[in-house]
Parts: structure tokens; C-alpha cells; sequence
């Protein structure tokens, strides 16, 4: 191993971000359109694209969240929305957790929504994730459910179930923001966190989950990641989608 790397894996999970961030750099042509991640991670990649654009990179960026709306506006991105674009041509964005199929859980940072339907709107996903993400079988990060204030409590008792007849039953809580209210997301929702621990069979999940009425999203993006950048042995390494990848 090369004596930088070495260091490398020593080195902050910040140096981590930074490295798989840069990589995903090179998936971005000029001209393109261009989805904005939420996160601690994505934001190091709205910083590094920024570096680019002053030296001449020409994109359109609709960002996942108002926090990296802000973000793109205070570097001087082209910052637009998707009715305004409509279809993306890369979305750039992090994970909480990444399976070897390439199924994520997202929604740690209360991006989920919007994340999803920009997500669903690009071309490709390259999602953006250190190697503490990598996980054998999602469910070990609190998967977020974002759901309407409106009979929060019965939505509640719907997702128990539905989880319960799956054989999830692990803690659910209701996210707080630094407050310790509820947290709110974007779209003026709450979120529940499902401590589900090891989600054996994440369609069956889904497809639960988007059947209750009140749940607006839940984090699980199964089909729409295009290749995860991660850190490698050696630097970043690019993990594509072994097969086609199905649209959502
Ligand atoms: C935001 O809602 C999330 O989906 C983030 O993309 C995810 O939580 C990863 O965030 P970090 O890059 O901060 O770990």
C-alpha cells in the first residue's frame, strides 16, 4: 500500500468524505444538470464542484434540501429547481448506508423526500459514501420514515404493523431536532427512526411501507443508485450497479 494511503487510513472520516467526494468529481461533464446531495459528505462535493465551476465548469444544479439550495446560492452555483429542468442528467448525493446491491438508506440528515424525487428525476445516481457506510445487510442506521403531522399517531401504529408483519420490531422513535421539538423536514413533515437492526428483505419493507396511507417516504432507495464512490484499500474506489439498473 502506498505510503499516503497507509496514512489515509488513519487519517479523519473527514479526509474520507473529501477523498470520495473529489472522485465523484469526474463523473460531472460540463453542461450537465446536475442533483445536489443533502449531508455532511455532499456538501464537501457542492464545495469541490464550486472550486470547479470558478475555473469554468458550466452546470445546472437543483439541490435535495433548502440547507444545500443555500449553500449552492452562497458559492455562486447556477442553483434552479426541477420544474424548471425537469430531468437531471447525474445526482451527486451521500448515504447512511450502502448494501452490496448497492440499496441504500438515506434520510439521516431529513433530506429523504426530496432527496427520492431528485433522485428519480437524474439519469444516474452516484452516491457519495464513506467506507463506514458499507453494511453486509441494510438496517443497522435508524431507517427514517418521513410522515404528514395529520394522525401522526395512527400512521404511527400502521408502520408498527407493517414492520411487525415483516418480523421488524426494533424501537421507533420519533426524531428531535438540536431543539428537542419535533423535527420538521423541507416538506413539513415528521420522521420516524426505525431501529430495525437487520432488514432482511428491504423491497418487502418498501413496498409495505408505501402502502400506508401518511407516510409521505420512507429511506430506502433500492433501484436508483448507479455506483456507489467509496474509499478503497488503495484511494477511492468506484463500485458500479452489477446489473441494468430498473427504473423506480
Ligand atoms: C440526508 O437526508 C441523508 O440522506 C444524507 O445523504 C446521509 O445522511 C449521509 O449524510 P452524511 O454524508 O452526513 O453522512
Amino acid at each position: 500500500m502506498p505510503e499516503s494511503y497507509a496514512l489515509m487510513a488513519e487519517l479523519s472520516p473527514e479526509l474520507k468524505k473529501r477523498e470520495v467526494a473529489e472522485r465523484a468529481l469526474s463523473f460531472v461533464e460540463d453542461g450537465m444538470r446536475v442533483g445536489l446531495g443533502t449531508g455532511t459528505t455532499a456538501r464537501v462535493f457542492v464545495d469541490l464542484l464550486a472550486e470547479r465551476v470558478g475555473q469554468g465548469l458550466r452546470v445546472r444544479c437543483v439541490a435535495t434540501s433548502e440547507a444545500t439550495h443555500r449553500q449552492g446560492l452562497s458559492l455562486r452555483l447556477d442553483m434552479t429547481t426541477l420544474d424548471e429542468l425537469v430531468e437531471l442528467d447525474l445526482t451527486v448525493d451521500g448515504a447512511d448506508e450502502f448494501d452490496p446491491m448497492l440499496r441504500l438508506i438515506k434520510g439521516g440528515g431529513g433530506a429523504l423526500l426530496r432527496e427520492k424525487i431528485v433522485a428519480a428525476a437524474s439519469k444516474s445516481m452516484i452516491v457519495i459514501a464513506d467506507v463506514s457506510k458499507q453494511v453486509e445487510r441494510l438496517g443497522r442506521f435508524p431507517l427514517p420514515v418521513e410522515v404528514n403531522a395529520f394522525g401522526f399517531a395512527s400512521t404511527w401504529r400502521l408502520v408498527e404493523r407493517a414492520a411487525d408483519g415483516l418480523g421488524l420490531h426494533g424501537d421507533m422513535v420519533n426524531r428531535a431536532g438540536p431543539d428537542g421539538q419535533p423535527f420538521v423536514t423541507d416538506g413539513g413533515h415528521l420522521l420516524i427512526d426505525c431501529h430495525f437492526s437487520a432488514i432482511a428483505d428491504p423491497r418487502s419493507l418498501a413496498d409495505a411501507l408505501a402502502a400506508v396511507p401518511g407516510v409521505v417516504e420512507h429511506g430506502l432507495f433500492l433501484d436508483y443508485a448507479t455506483a456507489v464512490v467509496t474509499n478503497g484499500q488503495d484511494g477511492p474506489c468506484v463500485i458500479a450497479r452489477a446489473t441494468p439498473q430498473t427504473p423506480p
